[in-house]
């Protein structure tokens, strides 16, 4: 039955949001579809399932969605990577790149065991800029980084250009 689902016919898309141009990808129609919701967690959970995988990281606040109910179907526990200043225990942090300037990412000093096998999971792989700064923020901690899960991928902002050295899996492409 899950299937029968084309991934793509449950993804909103929104034209000129945030601002004009941006073609916006929204996931909260798959979110509120039993059925799309039920079909996403499966495929990500299925595609990490065999990679030995220790933990599942997500950065806010659209990894969270998806990474809590795939720790959860993986008998895993949920680790969050967040901005700074959100996080209310001892944090490591590191540089994150934005469209202007940077900012920080932050995790738990005992969020990540050393030696630890992570999947990174998050909502969107455009830049790569978020998953790339989660990903070294993980080995700065001591993990290493099995995998990264994205429902949906814009091909042409050539977010994997930055991430060639990790295993990256996506469910959806768009262009753009
Ligand atoms: C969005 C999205 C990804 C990231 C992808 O998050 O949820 O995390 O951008 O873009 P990138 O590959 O260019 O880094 P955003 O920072 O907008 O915030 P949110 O998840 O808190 O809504
Ligand atoms: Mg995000």
């Amino acid at each position: 039955m899950n299937k029968t689902i084309n991934l793509k016919n449950e993804i909103r898309i929104i034209e000129d949001f945030p601002k004009k141009g941006v073609s916006f990808k929204d996931v909260t129609t798959i979110l509120k579809n039993p059925k799309a919701l039920k079909y996403t967690i499966k495929e990500m959970s299925d595609y990490i399932e065999d990679k030995k995988v220790d933990v599942i990281v997500g950065p806010e606040a659209r990894g969270f969605l998806f990474g809590v109910p795939i720790a959860h179907k993986l008998d895993l526990g949920f680790i969050p990577v967040r901005k700074l200043g959100k996080l209310p225990f001892k944090t490591h942090n590191i540089d994150y790149d934005l469209e202007y300037g940077t900012d920080k990412l932050e995790v738990h000093i005992d969020g990540i065991q050393k030696g630890q096998r992570v999947a990174i999971v998050d909502d969107l792989l455009a830049t790569g800029g978020t998953a790339l700064a989660t990903s070294r923020l993980m080995e700065k901690v001591g993990g290493e980084v099995a995998c990264l899960n994205f429902v949906i991928e814009l091909t042409e902002l050539e977010g994997r250009k930055k991430l060639k050295k990790y295993d990256i899996q996506s469910l959806v492409n768009y262009k753009v």
